[in-house]
């Protein structure tokens, strides 16, 4: 028999096939995964975000700018307004963002100290919030950053009710859009002697933070912990709440009646530092899906408007703004694309990124403390590879591309404020947008939502 065939079970040689035919059901990632689980007997940890192939989101929508029945606006001669104040319920000092954009809350440990000060400074010169993280506040970040969110959270780690005082504003971590239901995860490379005395917690161990608030047992502790920071911050900053998009309309109902200024909506497409591989693919819904339901459900309780959202997890360019402010937000936090600024991904040092077995573009290594580019490490040698003033002028140059692609889409649109862009502005290009949003199909001009949720309750309304 020709040795390059193979045996039929009828004694007959078949000719190989000159194209590998691989199952649906067991792919190479599949059968890599299981091998690797088999190996390491546990489940799988990585960084970054969700690496499933398609997601129903922002791509499924386009704008229909303005044309005869519309007017635009001039790009040169007529105002497009992107101010942005957060916190207008209650705060005596709303957040004021330049630019309905700000830097999510990313945690000293899982980005290194160069990374931290870097986005600080770059926020402080666009003229926007970032935010501390799981961890507590790094001084050094206090002083980069003209408004610092400071982050609430489960693990209390590093919690100071100095640095309290010191923000800008407070946010209520109950979930991330990555892992929701979770806890966070820091492996012990990363748990440098610095970041150990912070978290008070042995250095070089794995670390697991709590995934529910201490002090909490019900929906309600969250109507007490607003009141304790209303008190301790005396009424002066915004207090937000961040939630992973899962029971949307239940959540934000409880956390707009708890008095929250902001909710922080995090979708499926969210990163994290580190999470089990899993939780990135198959917990949570996208964005669009949850920022909908959240519009609805404040409209239900008549606080739209009152109560402000940021939408968050995978916002990749102005336009992505420009869509989320028109379905709702009021404005966008960035993380990834942040950390693609500063330099993640980028194809220097390849022998560092070859011996984390990755390429340049297709790095998921935040979680093992090696960064090549000197993000997400607490190890000095690589750290330094992070030059903190080129490293926040990248990312003041992208946050500022992005607000100048927001205007282009708000002037077409005929908008002299971003904030005035509208559902009405997009129509769907997929069936599933169509149904998710309420936006009418490409070429059609009625709602298949209200159609189907008419036909649900069997009314025809
Ligand atoms: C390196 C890294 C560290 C993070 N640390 C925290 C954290 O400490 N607390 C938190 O609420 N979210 C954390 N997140 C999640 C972000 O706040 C945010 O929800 C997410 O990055 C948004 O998605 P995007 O990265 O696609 O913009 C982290 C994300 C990354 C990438
Ligand atoms: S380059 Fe660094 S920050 Fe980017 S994915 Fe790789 S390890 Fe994470």
């Amino acid at each position: 028999m020709d040795p390059r065939a193979v045996e039929d079970g009828h004694g007959q040689g078949v000719a190989r096939r000159a194209v590998p035919r691989h199952s649906a059901i067991w792919s190479p990632e599949v059968i890599e995964d299981i091998q690797v689980k088999a190996e390491l007997g546990h489940y799988r940890i990585r960084g970054f975000s969700t690496l499933r192939k398609r997601l129903p989101g922002f791509d499924d929508l386009t704008f229909i700018p303005s044309s005869l029945s519309r007017m635009p606006l001039e790009g040169y001669r007529e105002k497009c307004v992107t101010e942005t104040r957060l916190g207008t319920r209650f705060a005596k000092n709303p957040i004021v963002l330049s630019t309905p954009i700000a830097i999510t809350g990313m945690s000293y440990g899982a980005l290194s100290r160069n990374a931290k000060v870097a986005l600080g400074t770059a926020a402080t010169r666009l003229g926007i919030s970032t935010t501390t993280g799981d961890g507590g506040m790094l001084p050094a970040e206090r002083e980069a950053s003209r408004q610092l969110v400071y982050q609430v959270l489960p693990s209390r780690y590093g919690f100071d009710p100095q640095h309290l005082r010191s923000a800008n504003a407070v946010e209520i971590c109950v979930g991330q859009g990555a892992k929701p239901g979770t806890g966070g995860v820091l492996l012990g490379e990363k748990v440098s002697a610095e970041i150990a005395a912070i978290r008070d917690l042995p250095p070089g161990v794995d670390q697991r933070s709590p995934v529910r608030h201490p002090d909490w047992i019900g929906p309600d502790d969250l109507i007490i912990k607003v009141e304790e920071l209303r008190e301790a911050t005396d009424w002066q900053v915004p207090i937000y709440c961040k939630i992973g998009t899962t029971r949307v309309p239940y959540d934000v109902k409880l956390a707009a009646k708890a008095g929250v200024d902001v909710i922080v909506l995090d979708g499926m497409e969210a990163a994290s530092g580190a999470s089990p591989d899993i939780l990135f693919d198959h917990t949570a819904i996208p964005l669009m899906a949850g920022l909908v339901e959240a519009v609805e459900a404040l409209e239900d309780i008549g606080l739209l408007g009152e109560v402000q959202l940021i939408a968050a997890g995978g916002i990749r360019s102005g336009v992505d703004v420009a869509k989320a402010l028109a379905l709702g937000a009021d404005a966008c936090y960035i993380g990834t694309a942040a950390l693609i600024a500063l330099n993640c991904n980028k194809p220097l040092y390849l022998e560092d990124y070859h011996a984390l077995g990755v390429e340049p573009g297709a790095c998921q290594q935040c979680h093992t403390g090696r960064c090549p580019v000197g993000i997400t490490t607490q190890d000095p040698e690589l750290m330094q590879r992070l030059e903190v003033e080129a490293a926040a002028e990248r990312v003041v140059n992208f946050v500022n591309a992005m607000t100048m692609e927001l205007q282009i889409i708000a002037r077409a649109c005929g908008k002299a404020d971003v904030h005035d862009l509208e559902p009405e502005d997009l129509r769907a290009l997929t069936l599933e947008a169509a149904l998710i949003t309420g936006i009418p199909l490409a070429g059609t001009d009625f709602n298949l939502k209200q159609i189907f949720r008419g036909l649900a309750r069997g009314d025809g309304r």
